[in-house]
């Protein structure tokens, strides 16, 4: 496993190689220097003074300890019958470890067979789909399954839906007592309703740590259990971490990337009207990674009110994209419609496979000079082109690049991105931590569940004529 450090490029957002308009300039980067040093010293005191918890997570031995633990523990008692892991949870709950475990796992892995495997095919119940629930019990077979329901706050309604989807299926198969052992609850160690179920029925329980929001929960145990049945090396992930937690400990701005990236996007936007950020690996098994990315930045940055009061209507919107996939989708509209991206280009170094393209029809001038090379080698062709074609437009790209796909790398790429949002929200002067935006819809789906309490909430919102049908065309 290559253990090198993420190498961070922003050649090509300065402004005298992208231009005035969408670029930034090293004096205007500068001039946040002492405006960087004030945020790092009270992110400080934050983290000192215990408010900020998910900056200390790739320290906590102890986490990691638990659940290797119960995950042996569970391997040990199930044996060979332990085929699936299916995971049960929404957003932050679920979205970390679904990106570790794409990015980590052979591509096909749930298609593998056992032997080659040897742990359990790995599902992510998210949504509430009645055809794709329905589905997973078509392929899912309560003897040989054990469940992770993930929750922090115990009483989403989409997770705990699932919850009692599956709770039902496997009691009808297996019976209530073995259930009770085929299930891992990942929740608040001590409040909420998932709490509460979990002590009444005696499950086992790891925690989603207090103070620590889903979206920046994927090195606790809410991403590392899932992980670490899936084969990964969890303790490379920390220590991939920390070695991310130690670079960032530095109020030097052009010596800390989270920081620098953060101003980066942040001077685009509120100056030059880049309203976008882009996350576009060129790799298929990082794509989950932008997926993640997206929600952290969303969820963090989209914000109404600044800590002020003040109605601010901040954030970028973050794009999943990938390479070079989207080169045959996005990028046209990236170099020619609106100035209004910073696309950051996820590069690998170094592939686990090198493949030979072979030399055939000499014949065919088209497609001969593909011979010879290596997919390696047009996939960095590629990125390389495209990066080019975009920088020639005056789009602004950076590019991370990660030496290598593995829990080192990425546990270093999640924690620089965490620092980066949690120091963005600083800049926008937003609290990167809540989300009260998704409370509304949570709210009227209750009243139309008729949930105790909100009963009238529908009905007061919207009035008896939910859409004037004037205006339907059937
Ligand atoms: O990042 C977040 O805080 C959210 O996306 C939550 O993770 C998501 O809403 C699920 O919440 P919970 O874990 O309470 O079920």
């Amino acid at each position: 496993m290559i253990r090198k450090p993420l190498i961070y490029n922003y050649n090509n957002v300065l402004a005298h190689n992208v231009g005035n308009r969408t670029g930034i300039s090293t004096e205007e980067i500068l001039s946040y220097e002492r405006r960087t040093k004030r945020i790092h010293e009270s992110l400080a005191a934050e983290r000192e003074g215990g408010t900020l918890p998910f900056y200390d997570l790739p320290e906590k031995k102890g986490d990691l300890k638990e659940i290797k633990k119960l995950g042996e523990e569970i391997k040990k008692e199930m044996g060979d019958r332990l085929e699936n892991l299916l995971v049960i949870g929404i957003g932050g709950s679920s979205l970390g470890g679904i990106a570790v475990t794409r990015a980590l796992c052979h591509p096909f892995y749930n298609l593998l067979p056992h032997e080659t495997r040897k742990t359990p095919r790995i599902f992510f119940a998210e949504n509430i789909d009645p055809d794709e629930i329905t589905g997973l019990f078509d392929i899912i077979d309560p003897e040989t399954t054990l469940v992770n329901v993930i929750s922090k706050s115990g009483s989403t309604a989409e997770p705990m839906a699932n919850f009692l989807l599956f709770q039902k299926h496997m009691i009808d198969k297996i019976g209530e007592e073995r259930y009770k052992h085929r299930v891992i609850a990942t929740t608040d160690p001590k409040s909420g309703t998932m709490r509460e179920i979990a002590n009444d029925l005696g499950l086992r329980t790891l925690k989603v740590p207090p103070g620590v929001g889903g979206r920046f929960s994927v090195l606790s145990q809410v991403g590392l259990f899932p992980a670490y049945m899936a084969g990964v090396d969890i303790d490379a992930l920390a220590a991939g971490a920390s070695a991310m937690v130690k670079r960032l400990n530095t109020d030097d701005l052009l010596k800390n990337p989270a920081y620098l990236n953060a101003v980066i996007h942040y001077h685009l936007h509120i100056k030059k009207g880049v309203n976008m950020a882009v996350l576009m690996p060129y790799s298929t098994a990082l794509a989950e990674v932008a997926g993640w990315y997206r929600q952290l930045l969303a969820e963090s940055l989209g914000k109404k009110f600044a800590q002020s009061g003040e109605i601010v209507y901040c954030g970028q919107t973050p794009i999943k994209a990938v390479g070079a996939v989207d080169q045959h989708s996005q990028i046209q509209l990236y170099r020619e419609g609106p100035e209004d991206k910073i696309i950051t280009i996820l590069s690998v170094e170094n592939f686990k496979n090198f493949l030979n393209i072979p030399s055939l029809y000499k014949e065919f001038e088209g497609i001969s000079y593909l011979g010879g090379h290596t997919l390696n080698e047009l996939f960095e062709a590629e990125k390389r082109a495209t990066a080019h074609a975009l920088v020639k437009s005056q789009r602004p790209v950076l590019e991370i690049t990660l030496p290598e796909i593995n829990p080192y790398t990425l546990g270093q790429l999640f924690y620089f991105y965490e620092v980066q949002t949690v120091f963005a929200g600083c800049l926008y002067n937003v609290n990167p931590l809540d989300q009260p935006g998704v409370e509304a819809g949570k709210q009227y789906t209750y009243s139309l569940l008729g949930r105790k309490g909100y009963e009238d909430v529908w009905k007061k919102e919207v009035g008896p004529e939910e859409s004037d049908p004037t205006y339907i065309i059937r």
